[in-house]
């Protein structure tokens, strides 16, 4: 049997292009920051590599005026300052041919019909055969007016005609469970499940997608990944940026909703999921779901117990003086956001009963890294383990997300010589070092899967409501102690003293990155 999602290629180590019809992609948001950061450099990343139909045309949508001429430029900028590749002249100027810039306020009644008159004159101009990518690269707010603006123009053909329309829609969606089931029912009413792509980018990511590999296609790990081997697992993304420019999304977001709700959960459904069947993307994401839905529930006082936020005040960036979130602008002297988030949480079935996991993530920390550490069990006290003021330090295995791709195995060995003197050394894999150094950026992974139909990386509906049903109960509980004092951390260190308390408390540290 031909294998049909990129991932099986994959699996079936297949090299042959990956076809994707010749389709018009309709950024809304398009002349925004994530186009101009992400989408525009990834999509000219794919048209370098010839991933891109040979016919193609991307048409950013936005209230301001821009000619397509100053689009290119827009787009130019961005893929110069954002693009893994600096743009070279002649892949350049086939990729800014096809893009076009259509100023449209989507409120506005008449504009759905300007966008349509002007669409239907790029497919016709570029033979086109109107399968088109709609990207809601706009605020959460703006999700369901401009999904209701395109059924009512007509834009969304049924799932199964001859001209395919799909919908990528950008993480949030929502800001608790009422409101993310409120966006997927509206959305839902114009598109069909198989046509909406809803993206957590951390999925795209190379390192992410090679969880699935480590765990799956050697036979080391696997037998090891259980309550029996395994004492815990902790989980890190930690920034070295403040919020930047972003106060206003931030204020209503914080890092629980920003950064757990959707990239770690998944990262935690990675490392803990059964193996699934086959590659089919709904086999894939009914084992993720299956370990969201398994987490134990932080409800009530186990919040208080489990969950640690905080917030970043002034400190240092790499020996710079940086200021504390409350006075990063735009931000609301008094806000109670948090930038700092640290969880013990359970996943409670029979792989996992009883191995913690931790987790941990927040703006202005001494550095970027993601990571993702497994310790197993000590050896038991007797041979080389025998001194209980100095025990042998446990097995650990550490997937970096990154910066710095790779994975590394902690073990013990004997120094070489007469005595027996054992020391921990590291088996360290860099993906720079083997595959070279520039891996394809999660949107460029993403933008084609979309192109091509592959669900497998994103988020399904049932799994981004099981994960806001998770988090809900601790944003609640948060919201109704507004009298308990909000632990800080100067910018530059790993957060409050009550995140190493959560730890220390049950014998172990957060490991040093
Ligand atoms: C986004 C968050 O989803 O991920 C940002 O909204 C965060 O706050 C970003 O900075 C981190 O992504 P990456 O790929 O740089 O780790």
């Amino acid at each position: 049997m031909t294998p049909e999602t990129i991932t099986e290629r994959l699996a079936a180590r297949e090299a042959r292009p990956i076809a994707a019809e010749p389709t018009t992609i309709v950024i809304f948001g398009g002349a925004g920051d994530l186009a101009h950061r992400k989408l525009l450099p990834a999509l000219y990343n794919l048209h370098v590599d010839a991933l891109l139909p040979e016919r193609f045309a991307v048409v950013g949508v936005g209230r301001t005026h821009l000619s397509d001429d100053a689009y290119r430029t827009f787009a130019r900028e961005g893929v110069e300052h954002f693009s893994r590749r600096p743009p070279d002249q002649a892949h350049w100027q086939t990729f800014a041919d096809r893009l076009y810039f259509v100023q449209a306020d989507l409120e506005e009644p008449p504009a759905i019909a300007t966008l349509g008159a002007r669409l239907d004159t790029i497919e016709h101009e570029r033979g086109l055969p109107g399968h088109r990518v709609y990207y809601l690269a706009v605020p959460p707010s703006k999700f369901v007016p401009t999904v209701n603006r395109l059924a009512a123009a007509r834009f969304v053909p049924p799932v199964d005609a001859p001209q395919h329309a799909r919908l990528i829609v950008e993480k949030p969606i929502g800001r608790d469970l009422t409101s993310a089931r409120t966006i997927n029912d509206a959305i839902a009413r114009v598109f069909d499940e198989r046509q909406i792509f809803r993206i957590d980018h951390y999925l795209g990511k190379e390192t992410v997608q090679n969880i699935l590999v480590l765990r799956f296609a050697n036979s080391f790990f696997e037998p090891l990944f259980n309550q029996k081997y395994i004492d815990h697992v902790q989980i890190t993304v930690a920034e070295e940026e403040g919020i930047g420019t972003r106060a206003g999304y931030y204020e209503q977001a914080g890092a629980l909703r920003d950064i757990v709700q959707n990239h770690m959960l998944q990262l935690l459904a990675l490392v803990a999921m059964e193996p699934p069947r086959s590659l089919d993307a709904d086999v894939v994401r009914d084992e993720k779901l299956e370990v969201v839905q398994s987490l134990r529930p932080l409800e009530g006082d186990c919040v208080d117990r489990d969950a640690v936020r905080a917030q970043y005040t002034a400190g240092l960036d790499t020996g710079k003086p940086v200021p504390g979130y409350l006075q990063e602008p735009g931000v609301d002297p008094n806000s109670r956001i948090e930038t700092f988030v640290a969880l013990q949480v359970f996943v409670d079935n029979w792989r996992w009963a009883g191995v913690p996991f931790f987790l941990r993530t927040g703006k202005r920390l001494p550095k970027r890294a993601s990571e993702i550490s497994i310790q197993l069990k000590a050896v038991p006290p007797i041979l080389f383990n025998k001194d209980a003021t100095n025990p042998l330090d446990p097995n650990v295995l550490t997937i970096r997300i990154q910066p710095d791709e790779g994975f590394a195995l902690g073990i013990m060995s004997k120094i070489p010589g007469p005595h027996v003197r054992i020391v921990p050394v590291n088996m360290d894999f860099r993906y720079s070092t083997r595959f070279g150094a520039t891996s394809p950026e999660a949107y460029e992974r993403l933008l084609l899967d979309v192109l091509t139909g592959d669900a497998t990386l994103f988020m399904r509906r049932d799994s981004v409501e099981a994960s806001w049903r998770w988090v809900t109960p601790i944003l609640e509980r948060w919201a109704e102690r507004t009298a308990d004092p909000l632990p800080t951390s100067p910018a530059g260190s790993w957060g409050p003293v009550e995140a190493d308390r959560l730890i220390e408390a049950t014998g172990r540290r957060w490991r040093r990155l």
